[in-house]
């Protein structure tokens, strides 16, 4: 049976059980207290919890999974991967241990014609009622039958929240594979007994402090390891020789060089490339935290041993290419974003190989230097990190490999520092989110949200954490931060007490958490008012409109394939993220713009439609990613021209948006970009800021303009002047009349442009003005030559002269005495320009520029460089300048 049969096999068999066939989650889950989807209840949580209320009381997935805490172990074994699929049925308050022990059962030796006899099963010690279900009611053996301690069968996703003791399954190998210690029974850590399946008996609610608290509701939560299966069913001996890996290993065959390559590394890539793809494909971007950085380790982790394995240059978005293949039929999503996902890969190995190499040598060389202790420095491991992107981890993995350790201590003494160095350089975290983290709010539910209809309502308070400044009301019209779209300000009533609140954030289990500046006497039961701040609330929908307008006109202008990537929806901007390999051109970005004002000139109506997740994509609604697979989800409709899943508030007409205009667009990183845009007020204040600074601009650049002129005598001609006038221009926008806004800018620009080859060309005639009106005085000059033993010189000093101007009168007077010694000054603004010009017949006599300047140049505190007929240089001081001119007029004295 390959794999694709055994997932059908599965899910039919669950279906005709009664269960609801749902599809899995993200990797990126909803609850924060996980990293990564690590099982396939975790979508249920708020389920199990009570808090949810299911619409189905059975189901069945197929979960893909990462968990990195066996990370170390992938490649090392025959049954570890990081990347998995899990094969799961849930109860929720229906079926219990009974059903949920004869199902499997069922399933392994009926359905798939497990033989009994290679089965065997272990419940939790304690759990007496399970032991006796798989004892009578399905006849297993004593001797098959094992009860282990709470570390192997007892089962949470995390330090809190639902869990109970649990039943595992295993098929039994057989010895050759097995450790051979006479103790060895499933549970044993050698290869033997292959755990296929864990059902775990939800039936607690694991608090804060650690107390197993009984849930009204129990639950059945199962999963089986579809690799390990498959491993089982197609008679091989590791998860690596199934169908779900050989083509994969097979690919990576063909990339090496070596003859025999390791078998372990090939499984490691061919794992964390399976990883990878998914991570990407969730809309995972590599980066320095969380599973940012997970998602960066693995593909680091790969390359590297890729180059181990003699591959040269980037090969794993090749592989990626091969998972979508395989995978892509059951995951579309893989096929949906393949361009976005051999990008983002393709980047991340570009980059890094950049400078893998040369911390290779750091590392070689480093392991050289300490090789007395086998520790590498903290400060080695931290250049790795910072300078050519070694995760920590790769860092430690390597020097393990050469029996090396690394100062854990002394690398994070260097993060410190490196972050006070952040902190110091003003970069901030996202303060407010991060209020959230490791508080467990689950116990106060959903918070009803009633902001789509209202703006203010009477509530009563739920709870209140005075520590924390943060309020839980039992409803609220404050939207909380999701979905890109910022959180809502405003002000919470108590009697005479106005509260402010300055941000609503969104807790996992659905509670709407308010921020306020501080609690005052606010406590649980407390009748209170809530009302937004409804100004800031109608600019921010005008602003998400906006962003579904943009993202269908970036469609229809830039290509098909443009999908969100992510965004920010506030009150003072719009930022819309992309996936987009090419560049986007000026022209398309100005169609884009007025593709968006047409549509909000057409005032089509905003509507929200109710539908099932599955009715929303068969209509045709954009899916975005980490996008919750929920019963009912909002579907914003914009006439006939945009559909999207969409939680968030919006206007009722796309002509309260008013105007939009772009004010930015970049890239970020490969294969994504960004747009920032503004609409209605924030547009009109962009515009009217853009407007009156170009005014200013030019004004500015006219009054120069005309001074020129007036010192050019040819005052005011060709002053024509554009000045746009702003009321007129207001009414423009007003008229979301984007192409007479767009005129006046470019005529704005056009005259900027023009005044400013005006004010160019002004110059550079007046530079030549005053260069020929030097040379013409000079003539004048010839008669203030001193003539001293027979040579004649000049000394003399000018206002404001440049260098070009003082050469000019330098080269008359040396042209009309054919040779003699020039110093010429100009002063400005405290500063001493000069020049020192000397014919060749005072060279002849001993008398070269550079000689004259060094006793001239020390008086005005100057310096200067030349040749031996001329120095140019400046100096510090003329006040002693008459001295300075007498010094030379006593050298040439002396010198003769
Ligand atoms: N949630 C259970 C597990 O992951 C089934 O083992």
């Amino acid at each position: 049976m390959n794999s694709t049969q055994i997932r059908k096999r599965f899910l039919d068999y669950f279906k005709a059980k009664g269960h609801e066939v749902l599809p899995g989650s993200s990797l990126i889950p909803a609850d924060p207290t996980v990293l990564l989807t690590l099982a396939g209840m975790l979508q249920f949580k708020p389920i199990f919890l009570g808090t949810e209320i299911p619409k189905y009381k059975r189901a069945t997935t197929v979960q893909k999974c990462v968990r990195m805490i066996d990370l170390e172990n992938v490649g090392k074994t025959a049954r570890h991967q990081t990347f998995f699929e899990m094969l799961g049925n849930f109860s929720f308050g229906d079926y219990f241990k009974k059903e949920a022990i004869a199902f499997v059962w069922e399933f392994l030796t009926k359905e798939l014609k497990i033989p009994p006899a290679k089965l065997s099963v272990a419940v939790f010690e304690k759990d007496d009622e399970a032991y006796d279900l798989w004892r009578e009611d399905q006849g297993l053996p004593a001797e098959k039958l094992f009860r282990l301690d709470e570390e192997n069968n007892f089962w949470a996703a995390g330090p809190t929240g639902p869990c109970g003791p649990c039943s595992e399954i295993y098929y039994d190998l057989g010895p050759s594979v097995g450790c051979g210690r006479p103790s060895c029974q499933p549970g044993c850590d050698c290869d033997r007994f292959l755990e296929v399946w864990n059902l775990v008996f939800i039936q607690y609610d694991r608090s804060d402090n650690g107390e197993l608290i009984p849930l009204k509701q129990r639950g059945i939560d199962t999963g089986m390891g579809l690799e390990r299966i498959a491993s089982v069913l197609q008679g091989v001996s590791s998860n690596f020789e199934t169908d779900l890996f050989r083509p994969l290993i097979q690919e990576i065959k063909t990339l090496i060089k070596l003859p025999e390559p390791e078998e372990s590394k090939l499984r490691i890539i061919a794992d964390h490339i399976r990883a990878v793809t998914h991570l990407v494909a969730d809309g995972v971007l590599p980066g320095n935290a969380g599973r940012e950085y997970v998602l960066r380790r693995l593909i680091r982790r790969a390359l590297r041993l890729g180059l181990v394995l003699g591959i040269k240059g980037p090969f794993l978005w090749r592989l990626a290419e091969k998972v979508i293949l395989e995978m892509g039929d059951f995951y579309p999503n893989l096929k949906k974003k393949k361009e976005q996902i051999l990008a983002t890969i393709k980047a991340e190995e570009t980059n890094f190989l950049q400078t893998l190499e040369l911390g290779m040598q750091l590392f070689n060389q480093a392991i050289l230097e300490h090789t007395g202790k086998k520790v590498l420095p903290g400060e080695v491991v931290f250049k790795l990190h910072d300078t050519y992107g070694f995760p920590f981890e790769l860092a430690g993995e390597m020097a393990a490999e050469q029996g090396y350790s690394i100062n854990e201590q002394e690398f994070k003494k260097e993060m410190e520092k490196q972050r006070e160095r952040a902190r110091l350089a003003g970069i901030s975290s996202d303060k407010n989110k991060s209020k959230l983290v490791g508080l467990d709010l689950t116990r106060f539910g959903r918070t009803k949200f009633d902001g789509y209809e209202k703006t203010s309502e009477a509530a009563g308070v739920v709870a209140v954490l005075p520590k924390e400044n943060l309020v839980i009301l039992d409803q609220s019209p404050f939207y909380a931060e999701s979905g890109g779209q910022v959180g809502d300000t405003g002000t919470i009533m108590l009697d005479q007490q106005h509260l402010k609140v300055i941000d609503t954030l969104l807790a996992p289990s659905g509670s709407i958490v308010h921020l306020l500046e501080q609690t005052g006497d606010l406590a649980p039961g407390a009748k209170v008012v809530a009302a937004i701040e409804t100004e800031r609330r109608k600019i921010i929908q005008g602003h998400h409109t906006a962003t579904h307008l943009l993202h269908k006109a970036l469609q229809e202008k830039v290509g098909a394939q443009v999908r969100q990537a992510g965004s920010y929806v506030g009150p003072d901007k719009l930022r819309f993220d992309f996936s987009c390999l090419a560049a986007v051109s000026q022209e398309q970005l100005a169609a884009v713009e007025a593709r968006v004002n047409e549509k909000i000139k057409e005032k089509i109506k905003v509507e929200v439609l109710e539908k099932s997740y599955q009715e929303a994509v068969a209509l045709g609604a954009m899916a975005l990613f980490g996008e919750k697979y929920g019963d009912k989800v909002r579907v914003l409709k914009i006439g006939h021209y945009s559909l999207e899943l969409c939680g968030g508030t919006h206007v009722k007409s796309t002509e309260e948006i008013g105007f939009f205009k772009i004010i930015h667009e970049s890239a970020l990183g490969s294969g994504t970009r960004r747009i920032e845009a503004v609409a209605g007020q924030p547009a009109i204040d962009y515009v009217m800021g853009l407007v009156n600074s170009w005014q200013a601009e030019i004004l500015k650049t006219t009054s120069h303009y005309q001074a020129l002129m007036t010192e050019l005598g040819q005052a005011q001609k060709g002053g024509k002047l554009i000045v746009v006038e702003p009321a007129a221009l207001l009414q423009a926008i007003k008229k979301y009349d984007l192409k007479s806004v767009n005129q006046y800018l470019d005529q704005l620009a056009a005259t900027l442009a023009n005044l400013k080859e005006g004010v160019a060309k002004a110059e550079r005639e007046l530079k030549n003005l005053k260069i020929n009106q030097a040379a013409s005085s000079a003539a004048g000059f010839v008669r203030e030559l001193v003539e001293i033993n027979g040579l004649k010189v000049l000394t003399k000093e000018f206002q404001d002269y440049s260098m070009q101007m003082l050469r000019s009168v330098s080269d008359t007077l040396q042209n009309q005495t054919g040779g003699c010694l020039v110093i010429l000054v100009s002063l400005a603004n405290s500063k001493v320009s000069f020049l020192i010009t000397v014919g060749d017949n005072l060279i002849a006599k001993g008398l070269a520029a550079p000689k004259v300047a060094a006793v001239f140049t020390p008086f005005i505190k100057g310096r200067g460089g030349g040749k031996a007929n001329k120095v140019e240089g400046g100096g510090q001081d003329s006040s002693r300048l008459a001295e300075a001119f007498q010094a030379v007029i006593d050298l040439v004295k002396a010198n003769l």
